[in-house]
């Protein structure tokens, strides 16, 4: 098989199995003073390959990643890195716990969130057989199970596109 019809079942095989989350800081109070976001983290479960985003007004807010000292403190200096576009989304790409601060004031107001990211969950045999079992008897009337039946077609289709252009 050529390179291009092998990349194009690799591109299949990720997109149908590795499902990352996006977590909005906030939901949809956005990253602002005021609120306290050790109830909006602990209501979630990161893993690593999701991202964590931040959506703000940029002239008034940013985001610092600090470490502990940091997020106690409300203390940038020594940041490992920092973002202002006011819409930032951060790849968790490390299992430990990540702190985010607001570097512009917001900081002592409660813009502090915390999280802990976990590595992926082995997926047991049983819950695969269930998804398989379910995809094949369930007619495609869930929002869930259409949307994912259109994916699997436009990756068949550009599979065969990728396949017959060699
Ligand atoms: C946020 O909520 C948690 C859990 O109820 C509580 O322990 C914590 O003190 C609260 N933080 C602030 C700054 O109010
Ligand atoms: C926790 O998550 C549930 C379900 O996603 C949501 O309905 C609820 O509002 C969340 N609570 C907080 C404090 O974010
Ligand atoms: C923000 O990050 C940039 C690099 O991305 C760095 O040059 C700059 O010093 C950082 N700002 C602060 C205040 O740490
Ligand atoms: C994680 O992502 C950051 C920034 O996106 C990058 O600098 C770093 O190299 C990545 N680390 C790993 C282990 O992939």
């Amino acid at each position: 098989m050529a390179l291009s019809c092998v990349l194009f079942f690799l591109l299949a095989a990720v997109a149908t199995t590795v499902s990352a989350t996006d977590h909005i800081v906030g939901a949809n109070k956005g990253w602002n003073p005021g609120i306290n976001y050790t109830l909006w983290s602990s209501n979630q479960t990161f893993y690593i390959g999701d991202l964590i985003s931040f959506r703000y007004k940029k002239t008034q807010h940013n985001v610092f990643e600090v470490n502990k000292n940091g997020y106690d403190n409300c203390i940038i200096e020594g940041a490992f890195g920092n973002w202002s576009s006011g819409r930032d989304f951060i790849l968790l790409n490390k299992t430990k716990r990540y702190y985010f601060i607001c570097g512009i004031g917001g900081c002592s107001d409660g813009m502090k969130v915390s999280v802990v990211v976990h590595p992926l969950p082995p997926r047991p045999p049983a819950a695969i057989a269930a998804v398989h079992s379910s995809e094949k008897s369930a007619a495609p009337t869930t929002v869930g199970g259409f949307g994912s039946l259109v994916v699997k077609l436009m990756l068949v289709g550009l599979m065969i596109y990728g396949c017959s252009r060699i």
